[in-house]
C-alpha cells in the first residue's frame, strides 16, 4: 500500500504554499551531483537570480542554504552573533521571539522590543529604545506569519542603521510577494525561504549577506551554516556538503518564473487577492486582526467569529473542499484563522473558492447552533 497523497491540496495556510506546475516537472530532472559542471552552472544562476529578487546590493552574498527558512534564520545568526553580542530583537510575534531565542543561543546579551501581537512595530519606540541600548545588531521580521502584520523595515531599518547596528532581517513570508528592497533599504543581512512567495516546496533558505555584513562575519561555530566554507563551496567549488539537485531544479525554476512575471507585478498580484479577500470576508462580516496600513498581504490573520468553533471549520475545509488554512499560534490559538495567499496560491480562483467553502462551512455550524 503507497501512503504517497493521491490528492492535490489546495494549499491556503501559513506554507507551504502550491508548488507551480512547472516547478513540480522540473523536480523531476535526471540527479546531478553537487560538483557537476552543470550544477555549478545552475548555482550561478540562482545566486545571479536571487541577488536580484533580494535588491541586493553590490558586493552582496546572495545564496541557498540547505534547509528550511529557519535554517536561513540560523545561519545569518550564527555568523554575525557571538558571545557578547548586543543585540535588539522586535518581537511582535511568534517568529521575532524565534529570533530574539536564536540571538541568546548564540551567546548575545538580548534586549526585546515587545510588541503588541496584531500591531507593527512603530519606530519611534525602536529609536526610544536604541537612545538607551547599544545595539551591534537589530532583528526584525518583516512579515509576521503569526499575526498578519508587516513591519515597516524601510523605517525600522534606517533608525537601527542611525544607531550603527547591523540590519538583519526575516522575509520569510514577504520576499516574492511584498516589496522588499535589501540594498536601497540598508539591509545588512535578510533570509527568507522557498515555499511561500517563491513557490516551490520547503527545503532551501535563501540568504544574503551584504557588504558590511560579510566584513562584521563572527567566528562561525556552527560547521554546516559557516558562511566561510559555504562561500568555498558556492564560489570556489569546494566540497562542503552533497546539496539536494532536486530542490535546486525547484528553486532555479520557481526564480525563472518569478522574472517571467516581473517582481513588481507580482507584489502587485499579491496586493490584489488580498483586497479581494478581505472584500469577500466583508461581505460575509468577518475582519482580520491587524489594522489597515499593517497587514500583510501574503497572510490574511482571520478573527474567528463568536460561538464558531474554529478547529471545526478548519477540519470541514480540508475534508469537504480539500482547502488547508492554518490555525493561530501562541496567544492568538482559537482565535485566528491563518489565510495564506503567496505564490501560486495568490490567485482569484483560489480566493472565490475558498471564500465559498468558508461560508458554507460557517453556515452549517450556525445551523446546528440553532437547530
Ligand atoms: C516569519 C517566519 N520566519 C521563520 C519561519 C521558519 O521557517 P521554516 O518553517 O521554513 O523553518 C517561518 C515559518 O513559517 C516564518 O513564517
Amino acid at each position: 500500500m503507497s501512503l504517497l497523497p493521491d490528492v492535490d491540496r489546495i494549499l491556503l495556510g501559513p506554507g507551504p504554499s502550491m508548488t507551480a506546475p512547472r516547478v513540480m516537472r522540473a523536480m523531476a530532472s535526471p540527479t546531478l551531483s553537487h560538483l557537476d559542471p552543470l550544477f555549478i552552472r545552475l548555482l550561478d544562476d540562482i545566486r545571479a537570480r536571487l541577488g536580484r529578487v533580494f535588491r541586493a546590493a553590490e558586493g552582496s552574498f546572495a545564496f541557498a542554504v540547505s534547509g528550511t527558512g529557519t535554517s536561513g534564520m540560523e545561519t545569518v545568526v550564527a555568523n554575525l552573533v557571538q558571545p557578547g553580542t548586543q543585540a535588539v530583537v522586535v518581537v511582535s510575534g511568534y517568529f521575532g521571539d524565534r529570533l530574539a531565542q536564536m540571538c541568546e543561543r548564540y551567546g548575545a546579551t538580548v534586549t526585546r522590543l515587545d510588541v503588541e501581537w496584531g500591531r507593527a512595530c512603530d519606530p519611534d519606540a525602536l529609536r526610544r529604545l536604541l537612545a538607551t541600548v547599544k545595539a551591534d545588531v537589530v532583528g526584525i521580521v518583516h512579515a509576521e506569519t503569526s499575526t498578519g502584520v508587516l513591519n515597516p523595515i524601510e523605517a525600522l531599518a534606517a533608525v537601527a542603521r542611525e544607531h550603527g547596528a547591523l540590519v538583519l532581517v526575516d522575509a520569510v513570508t514577504s520576499l516574492g510577494g511584498h516589496p522588499l528592497d535589501v540594498g536601497a533599504w540598508g539591509i545588512d543581512a535578510c533570509y527568507s525561504c522557498t515555499q511561500k512567495c517563491l513557490g516551490a516546496p520547503s527545503g532551501l533558505a535563501p540568504v544574503v549577506f551584504g557588504p558590511r555584513a560579510l566584513e562584521k562575519r563572527v567566528k562561525c561555530r556552527s560547521f554546516y551554516l559557516d558562511l566561510h566554507l559555504l562561500e568555498d563551496y558556492w564560489l570556489r567549488r569546494k566540497y562542503h556538503h552533497t546539496m539536494s539537485s532536486v530542490l535546486v531544479y525547484a528553486l532555479d525554476e520557481a526564480l525563472a518564473i518569478i522574472e517571467e512575471e516581473g517582481l513588481e507585478a507580482r507584489w502587485t498580484r499579491h496586493e490584489r487577492n488580498h483586497h479581494l479577500f478581505l472584500e469577500g470576508l466583508h461581505a460575509c462580516h468577518l475582519g482580520v486582526l491587524p489594522p489597515e496600513g499593517e497587514r500583510l498581504w501574503t497572510l490574511n490573520a482571520v478573527r474567528v467569529p463568536q460561538a464558531i468553533d474554529e478547529a471545526l471549520v478548519r477540519k470541514q475545509l480540508l475534508e469537504e473542499f480539500n482547502i488547508e488554512i492554518g490555525a493561530g499560534l501562541g496567544p492568538l490559538a482559537g482565535q485566528i484563522w491563518r489565510v495564506g495567499l503567496m505564490g501560486a496560491s495568490s490567485s482569484p480562483r483560489l480566493v472565490v473558492l475558498l471564500l465559498g467553502a468558508l461560508e458554507r462551512a460557517l453556515a452549517s455550524q450556525k445551523r446546528t447552533l440553532h437547530a
